[in-house]
């Protein structure tokens, strides 16, 4: 990566109160703010780490946003999945450039931000939606970071099934995701991974009861838990309030040639 910031990049820019802004630089655009307006041709080609003024004189520091960043910014109609659950579910299922990965729902499209900068540039992440209104919100949510080129959104219920075959992952993000493995298993190839992540133990036991009856293997159940601290070196501590629920991550295999459930009894053994 360039230290200078180019066109087409997006930037992060945070004012002396603390209020943060994130922009797609274009020539000639410009960031209008409660403490003025920012020109983009004043942040393009120059460092990263440097204060521009609003025409009011107001100072904005200028930074590279980080994934963390453009999932906290986004326009939210529904629960996002959190960073600290994104950044996992990338390593625990395999995301990296060159992938495709199917998520559903797209929902505001929080998880799409990861899997799409992770499977950038070759790869390809396929979107399921099936509420128009969160679709475009999705899509608009992509389109405004420049994220457009990696995700395919798609318009339907996942019960109907997923059009693509032998992808290489498929993250449920939906409240029912045990109704939908049939589908999941007619597009993921062997060996897939699958996450999902929902908000209660009561639909983490019917998932698990249900991958047990599908074929899936190395079933595993995970919570994240994140604490911040105060950076205040002579009085270092917790902060006051944390997340303290997000919800339950669970990974499992496809393994659809394994031998039946009741010949390996346990889930994680084949
Ligand atoms: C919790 S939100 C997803 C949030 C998203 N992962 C994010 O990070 O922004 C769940 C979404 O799944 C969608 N959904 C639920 N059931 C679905 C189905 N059967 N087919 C497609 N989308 C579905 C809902 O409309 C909703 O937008």
């Amino acid at each position: 990566m360039s230290n200078l910031a180019e066109e087409g990049q997006l930037a992060l820019l945070i004012g002396s109160r603390g209020k943060r802004f994130i922009v797609l630089l274009r020539a000639s655009d410009a960031l209008h703010t409660h403490e003025g307006i920012i020109s983009h041709d004043h942040i393009i080609g120059q460092p990263w780490g440097r204060i521009v003024r609003t025409q009011l004189g107001k100072p904005f520091l200028v930074l590279e946003p980080s994934t963390h960043d453009l999932i906290l910014h986004v326009r939210r109609q529904s629960q996002i999945v959190y960073p600290k659950e994104a950044g996992y579910i990338l390593l625990k299922m395999n995301v990296y450039p060159g992938v495709r990965v199917i998520e559903a729902g797209s929902g505001s499209g929080g998880l799409t931000i990861a899997l799409a900068r992770a499977v950038a540039p070759l790869g390809r992440v396929y979107s399921y939606e099936h509420r128009p209104d969160m679709q475009r919100l999705a899509i608009r949510n992509i389109t405004q970071l420049g994220l457009q080129e990696w995700v395919d959104f798609k318009l339907k219920d996942i019960a109907e099934g997923f059009e693509e075959t032998a992808v290489d992952a498929i993250f449920l993000d939906v409240r029912t995701p045990w109704h939908y493995l049939t589908q999941v298993g007619k597009a993921l190839k062997s060996g897939g991974f699958f996450g999902s992540l929902m908000p209660t133990t009561n639909q983490v036991s019917q998932l698990i009861a249900s991958l047990e009856a599908h074929h899936f293997f190395n079933v595993e159940v995970e919570e994240i838990l994140l604490r911040a601290y105060k950076p205040v070196a002579e009085r270092l501590r917790p902060a006051d309030l944390m997340v303290g629920h997000t919800g339950y991550l669970v990974f499992a295999r496809w393994i659809p040639e394994a031998p039946d459930r009741d010949e390996s009894k346990d889930h994680n053994k084949v």
